[in-house]
């Protein structure tokens, strides 16, 4: 039985991590040490980083990758990635390496609208609404130009704006769903600060037409808030080559016989749920750790991809591939609503460190960067897979987790190294080398 708390957010930082230690950690002087060595007391970089969250006790350190040689559009980019899993980093260096000796990958934004929306009862006659909405609409514009001034001044603000009849779902139920173009930013603060002032502007034309806002049974703004789901706000990142020029010594087979095999994996990922969540979810390998790097919101971005790949009722790949006229072709189309200024992307240190190797790219820059490592990352998966299996590069990548998990010596860290370099990783065999 765990100890509960009140005012716990009123206290110190310290006092808050002696009371977990000594209320639910196993051993509380090792728990206070182990939180009080990640952290970098009256430093700037701690002040920052304790404004992110609340009730902050320590930080949570995750590694800081960087994977060479990405050629996009014909520039070449060093790319940060933040991740945990052994590998990824690994696969996603390999996969560049090798499509940057056959023509790099090409990537193209094809749209960058977000959405925003505004759920409403309204009991009354759905005609009238519906006649009375042009009108609505055109006072809502007005009475939110104060907020949208500067974005449009950048080139965004509020694209369209309709009122959407959704009564067959549920009783009374109306939506005004609101197009936005957020520039260089998420938009999530933008938007939800437009969409909250669109919501009391309602209130007030509600209270005015019947003066029974907030009465049950009368016209109530129910909420205002963005939608993460963005497929217009999407990215192609794609490769392709002739099939012959796919060879590499470490394929084991045939360029037209690998090209066959890889499309038909790609093929599987998209009439099978269960293959296309693991297929996703190596292309989410690439894509979460530059997400990470940059500080955008993961979330969102894993919403709206899982939401997106389920698009016509069934869940399937992200990526294609096909094999047409001796021509490999492989591609992604990806939702990215991210930011390159706003959030966290310069607030966090690391983050503003991230986009400055990237060479502080814009939105739709960072969004064709992202899809090009979240294809890389899928094809070097899919290329393990139908080639040599994934443990192979997988292990090879973990052992040096095992090499610590079992606490091995430097001496055995390096001999270990040594003779695993042509032979088969697993915890088993790394424990029968160190003789446990
Ligand atoms: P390899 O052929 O042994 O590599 O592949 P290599 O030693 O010949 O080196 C070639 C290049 O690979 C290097 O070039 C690097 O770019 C990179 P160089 O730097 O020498 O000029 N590379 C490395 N980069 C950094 N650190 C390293 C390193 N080693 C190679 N230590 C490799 C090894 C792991 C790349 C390969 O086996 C591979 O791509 N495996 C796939 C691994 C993978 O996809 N991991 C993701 C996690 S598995 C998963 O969760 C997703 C999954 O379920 C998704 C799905 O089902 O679709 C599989």
């Amino acid at each position: 039985m765990g100890t509960s708390v009140n005012g716990f957010s009123k206290l110190s930082k310290e006092a808050k991590a002696k009371w977990v230690a000594e209320h639910y950690a196993s051993n509380p002087e090792e728990t206070l040490q182990l939180m009080k060595s990640f952290q970098q007391p009256g430093s700037e970089v701690q002040k920052v980083l304790d404004g992110f969250s609340e009730n902050t006790v320590s930080n949570f350190v995750m590694p800081f990758s960087l994977a060479p040689n990405f050629v996009i559009n014909g520039k070449v980019y060093c790319v940060p990635m933040v991740i945990e899993e052994s590998s990824v980093v690994a696969a996603a260096s390999a996969s560049a390496k090798y499509w940057m000796e056959r023509g790099g990958f090409n990537c193209e934004v094809l749209g960058t609208r977000k959405v925003g929306q505004l759920h409403f009862s309204w009991p009354g006659d759905a005609s009238a609404l519906l006649a009375a909405f042009p009108e609505i609409r055109q006072k809502l514009l007005e009475e939110t130009a104060h907020l949208t001034r500067n974005m449009e001044k950048r080139g965004g603000g509020i694209l369209d704006m309709e009122l959407l009849d959704m009564t067959s779902m549920e009783p009374e139920y109306y939506q005004i769903r609101v197009n936005f173009e957020t520039c260089d930013t998420m938009g999530a603060n933008f938007i939800n600060s437009v969409l909250e002032e669109i919501g009391m502007l309602l209130n007030d034309i509600f209270a005015e037409a019947d003066g029974l806002q907030h009465q049950p049974g009368s016209a109530t703004v129910i909420m205002a808030i963005l939608s993460n789901f963005t497929p217009e706000c999407i990215v192609r990142a794609s490769v392709e080559c002739p099939v012959e020029k796919l060879w590499d010594k470490n394929l084991g087979m045939e360029a037209d016989c690998f090209a066959e095999k890889f499309a038909k994996a790609i093929r599987i990922a998209e009439i099978d749920s269960y293959r296309a969540t693991t297929h996703n979810k190596g292309i989410f390998n690439g894509v979460d750790a530059v997400i990470l790097a940059t500080a955008n919101d993961f979330r969102a971005i894993e919403a709206c991809g899982h939401a997106f790949a389920a698009r016509d009722g069934q869940y399937r790949s992200l990526s294609h591939c096909e094999v047409r006229d001796g021509i490999f072709r492989f591609w992604l189309d990806i939702p990215l609503a991210v930011g390159t200024v706003g959030g966290l992307t310069h607030l966090h240190p690391m983050a503003k460190c991230a986009l400055d190797i990237l060479g502080n790219p814009g939105a739709t820059e960072l969004m064709q960067i992202i899809a090009a490592v979240g294809l890389a990352q899928n094809f070097a998966a899919v290329r393990s897979l139908t080639t040599t299996g994934i443990q192979k590069g997988h292990m090879k990548m973990h052992l040096t987790n095992i090499l610590n998990h079992l606490q091995a010596s430097e001496a055995q860290v390096i001999a270990a190294l040594d003779y695993f370099e042509d032979k088969k990783v697993s915890f088993s065999t790394v424990r029968a080398f160190l003789g446990r």
